[in-house]
């Protein structure tokens, strides 16, 4: 008898840690603020996340901005309100967005700004994104590969978005020394409002027409960006004969690059960071620390705990193997007819 109770203790020993945690899981509430919804990847992020809640049986509510970043603070404020344990953000305005770290943190909830740094917070908060100064070193790798000299077209995103900074500081690594020396000439060197395609376009036809159409290389942070140059050049019919990078792996990007109009994009499995960002909110949500292994971002006042996940260069030649063997695009879709 004792042995046998020995015994039913220990299974229920053996599950507890997992009914424990599964018992937490239901019906805890966690806020999610995106940006945008206009840009496939934040329709992905949103997918994958809502799908990992579910599965989870936790109660995610979302919010989208929509570049917009005083209807984030007031969106995020009513997520606060809801009672939601923990905040993922995904700031369309990195600085002022720190304004929101203040009332999550009075308020008790942890934030985890995901994808994009919140700035100038003095608070504790976790970073999960991509490694973004690589993601622009690899942009900056393949076009001063492609074109190690000529008149350079270098577009940024927005001047908003931290990421936007680490992209141009990654891929400057590479174009700036050969600008110094005199190879790289760059006519044109912007930001883009709001990561907005149609104004890369409008940015890509002044440079043309400023320089006679003599341009040999663009810059474009995203495949967004990079469509709106693209049309730029197919106005011109430069498009397939100006090498152009982008980022994102959308569906748009990868058709362009097999129809050889965009010369790269960059993976970064969006799955991957959407399922991770729900793990880390749970074990935030339990009290529970995250071991970032000393990994750290510099937030302009103090160094945040961050995960970092690997981007990779995606050409016509890795795309099968990267996107559609990957399952990330469907074959199909992205040799339409
Ligand atoms: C993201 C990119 C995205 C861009 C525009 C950046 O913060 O990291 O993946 O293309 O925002 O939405």
């Amino acid at each position: 008898m004792k042995r046998s109770i020995a015994f039913v203790l220990g299974l229920f020993s053996a599950f507890l840690p997992l009914a424990g945690s599964t018992a937490l899981a239901a019906g805890v509430k966690i806020g999610l603020s995106l940006p945008t919804q206009r840009e496939e990847r934040w329709v992905n992020d949103k997918k994958v996340m809502e799908a990992e809640a579910k599965a989870k049986g936790i109660d995610l509510r979302v919010q989208v901005t929509d570049n917009d970043a005083s209807k984030q603070v007031a969106q995020c404020e009513n997520l606060i309100s809801q009672g939601v344990k923990v905040l993922i953000l995904a700031p369309h305005d990195a600085s002022s967005a720190s304004v929101i770290i203040d009332k999550a943190v009075k308020a008790g909830i942890k934030v985890v700004s995901y994808d994009r740094l919140v700035t100038d917070s003095p608070h504790d908060y976790y970073y999960l994104s991509f490694d973004n100064v690589k993601v622009g070193e690899l942009q900056g790798e393949y076009i001063t590969k492609r074109v190690p000299k000529g008149t350079y077209v270098v577009l940024a995103g927005s001047p908003t978005d931290n990421n936007a900074k680490l992209f141009r500081e990654g891929a400057m690594k590479f174009i700036g020394p050969l600008a110094q020396k005199g190879d790289i000439k760059i006519v044109m060197d912007q930001f883009v409002k709001d990561w907005q395609p149609a104004e890369a376009q409008k940015l890509m036809e002044q440079a043309l027409t400023a320089n006679q159409n003599k341009i040999d290389a663009v810059l474009a942070p995203n495949d967004g960006t990079a469509g709106g140059a693209i049309q730029a050049l197919a106005a011109q019919g430069l498009a397939g004969k100006v090498p152009v990078t982008g980022q994102d792996a959308e569906l748009s990007g990868a058709i362009r690059i097999v129809q050889g109009t965009q010369s790269m994009t960059i993976f970064k499995d969006t799955r991957l960071l959407g399922k991770k960002a729900i793990e880390m909110a749970m074990a935030l949500a339990e009290g529970k620390p995250i071991d970032t292994q000393g990994k750290v971002v510099f937030n302009n006042k103090k160094d945040v705990p961050s995960v970092l996940l690997t981007p990779f260069v995606v050409t016509r030649e890795n795309l099968d193997a990267m996107l559609i063997d990957s399952g990330y695009l469907k074959r199909e879709r992205v040799y339409r007819k």
